[in-house]
Formats: C-alpha cells, sequence, structure tokens
C-alpha cells in the first residue's frame, strides 16, 4: 500500500471518529450508545454488521440490543466466536465461518442471515475485566475478509467502548436501583391495603405510556414513570381497620382515607431531590378531579399539575380493570364507557382521548 493510501485512510478514520465522539459523550441511554458503537465499529472496519455484546452475568448469557437489522438477541455465555472471545480474551479474525467449528449457526437460522467473515474483539472495563465483545460480519468490499489493520481498528474502538459502556453500566445499575426503591416502597403502601398485587407498578408503566403519547420528552415521561409507585404512599399512615375495611366507607372513615392524599405528600415534601417533589405533588393531586370535585383541595383544571391529572386516570383506570378482593374487575365495555362519561368531569378530555385511542395498548396488561 502506498504512503498516500496511508494516509487517506488515516484522515478517513479520524474524520469517522470525530464525528462519532461528540454524540457518543452526549447520548445517555444505553440502547443510543450501544447503536452509536456498533455503527462507528462498522464503519471502520467497513463491516455489514457490528454488535456489541454485553455480558449478562445474572442469567450466564450474552445480549446485544443492535445487531443491525435484528432486534435483541440472546445468547448463552460460552457459544460461538463471541463465546470464545469471552472465555479466552483473544481477538479472532475468521475468513468463513462456516469453515470453523466454533461457528454457532443458530442466529442466521433464527434471521436468514449468511455469515461469512467474522471479527471479534474483547471488550474491557478499566480494571481488565472483559465485560463484552464486539464483532464484526461480513467484510463489505474485496477480498470480502477482515484484515489486521481491521482487528488494531476494532480493538482501538474497543479500548474506548469498554470505558464508555463501563460508566453507562454503573449509572444504568444506579437508575434500576433507584427505581426498584421506589417499587418497594409504593409496594408497601399498597400490601396493606385492598390493592392487587402489582398494581404500582402497572400505573407506573400506564403513566409512561401516556406521557409518551401526550409528546412529553422521555426524560419527563420517566421521571413520571419513576415517582408513579410512590402516589399511594400516604397510605402506610392510615390505621388498618380502615385500609382493609372491604364494606363501605361510612362518612368519617372516608374522611380519613382521604388523608392519605396529604399523608404522602408530607412524607415526601421535605425532599430537595427533584424526583420526590414530583412523587409529592403526585400524592397530593391525584385524587383530584378536573372540574373541582376531587380532594384534598378541590383543585380543578390545570391548577392540578399535570403529573397527578395523568395518574388519576392511570389508576382509576387500573381499579376498574383489576379484580379487588371486594370486587371483580369491570368488563372492559364497562371501563370504556366509565371513562368517556367522565370526559371534563373527573378527568381531562384530552387524556381521556389518549386512552380510547391507545385503548388496546392500555388494556393489554389486563388480557
Ligand atoms: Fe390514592
Ligand atoms: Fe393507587
Amino acid at each position: 500500500m502506498n504512503e498516500s493510501k496511508n494516509e487517506s485512510n488515516t484522515e478517513e478514520i479520524l474524520n469517522l471518529l470525530f464525528s462519532y465522539m461528540p454524540k457518543i459523550a452526549e447520548e445517555r441511554k444505553m440502547d443510543g450508545l450501544l447503536i452509536l458503537m456498533a455503527d462507528l465499529g462498522r464503519s471502520l472496519v467497513g463491516a455489514d454488521r457490528c454488535s456489541l455484546w454485553l455480558i449478562d452475568e445474572n442469567k450466564g448469557e450474552m445480549w446485544t440490543k443492535v445487531a443491525h437489522g435484528v432486534d435483541e438477541l440472546r445468547i448463552p455465555m460460552n457459544l460461538g466466536f463471541v463465546g470464545h472471545t469471552v472465555k479466552t480474551g483473544e481477538s479472532l479474525c475468521i475468513k468463513d465461518a462456516y469453515k470453523d467449528s466454533r461457528f454457532d449457526s443458530r442466529s442466521d437460522q433464527k434471521t436468514t442471515y449468511h455469515t461469512q467473515s467474522v471479527l471479534t474483539v474483547p471488550l474491557k472495563n478499566s480494571e481488565g475485566a472483559i465485560i463484552g465483545v464486539f464483532q464484526a460480519i461480513n467484510k463489505k468490499n474485496p477480498p470480502y475478509y477482515f484484515s489486521p489493520k481491521d482487528v488494531e481498528y476494532l480493538s482501538l474502538t474497543a479500548v474506548y467502548s469498554g470505558k464508555t459502556l463501563e460508566s453507562a453500566l454503573l449509572t444504568k445499575e444506579l437508575e434500576d436501583t433507584q427505581a426498584e426503591i421506589l417499587n418497594i416502597l409504593g409496594e408497601v403502601s399498597e400490601h396493606r391495603s385492598k390493592e392487587t398485587a402489582d398494581h404500582v407498578t402497572r400505573v407506573a408503566a400506564s403513566c409512561y405510556k401516556m406521557a409518551c403519547y401526550l409528546g412529553l420528552s422521555e426524560y419527563e415521561a420517566n421521571q413520571i414513570r419513576l415517582a408513579a409507585p410512590l402516589h399511594d404512599l400516604g397510605k402506610v399512615a392510615i390505621p388498618d381497620a380502615i385500609l382493609q375495611k372491604t364494606g363501605k366507607f361510612t362518612p368519617d372513615e372516608y374522611e380519613v382515607m382521604k388523608t392519605h392524599t396529604v399523608m404522602g405528600h408530607h412524607l415526601l415534601k421535605s425532599s430537595s431531590r427533584k424526583l420526590l417533589q414530583l412523587a409529592a405533588e403526585m400524592a397530593i393531586g391525584h385524587h383530584e378531579h378536573w372540574d373541582g370535585s376531587g380532594y384534598p383541595k378541590g383543585l380543578s383544571g390545570e391548577n392540578i399539575p399535570l403529573s397527578s391529572r395523568i395518574c388519576a386516570v392511570v389508576d382509576v383506570f387500573d381499579a376498574l380493570s383489576s379484580a379487588r378482593c371486594y370486587k371483580e374487575a369491570w368488563s372492559e365495555e364497562m371501563v370504556k364507557d366509565f371513562f368517556i362519561k367522565q370526559k371534563d368531569h373527573q378527568f381531562q378530555k384530552e387524556l381521556i382521548d389518549i386512552l380510547l385511542l391507545h385503548w388496546d395498548d392500555f388494556i393489554s396488561e389486563y388480557k
């Protein structure tokens, strides 16, 4: 190869790296990160497909969200070229996969794809431990297999990717832990009452859907999803005799029951964390009605925070659609009728329109 070819190659590679680095640095979501890195790897070595496989220690599997043109895939940890690289830490550069006994052709069979040339390099964290594998498949230009230079380029990308993924994995671990703790807290409050199992989990998922359909940003929708399990936290302060009563409340009992909104707010409001502030807002506002007939403050219209308006719809939707110890689940038609009648009364019209428009998606949790 002459010198000018080498130079243009180097320039091309630098351009690629400079165009991807800022995007990778800004990306906060793991899926997005995996896509960008796979794209970078694919362009660098001229592969048809490229994917980053990460180790899932708990399941003894490797998983990837991205293989170009394919959804999430999972494979046993010790399988195929990827498994070999995880086990040994060695890079592999294979000319014809089907002539190599280590090749596992099941992915090809599942996706009707034909793998020929393969390149795998290990992804390591800052301590040198293997956290995954970078895999490129099918070199697009002659001679249709990867060169030692390609191994070098993908290895360099792997060093950078490994460190970036390590910090993203740590962030994800923290976020997952936070979400789980909030969910457990919410479940504790529901567990004492007459709610069914998983009520808070379903409410959180449906709040997220509603927020997304409304056009809120991914970040805002996710914050609502995380805060939603705490909407009934104040029930921890309601006496068992009332909370677990299966018959109708007396007017006095109902007054006590209604205080779970302010109690929840009280427990959460002193936190300086934005997420818990949002949870406090949802705790106090989720029984307010659009027409001002709700409690505890009798707020109406847009004086009720949007997060609470969303939670109000979803909370009632879940209560009606699932069976409780004191009642059967309502039929789909009955639930639909109820919400249509409550447009502009108990609930904001626009939110009910969204619920009805995406009915199948919301109701799918109950089938
Ligand atoms: Fe409530
Ligand atoms: Fe609830």
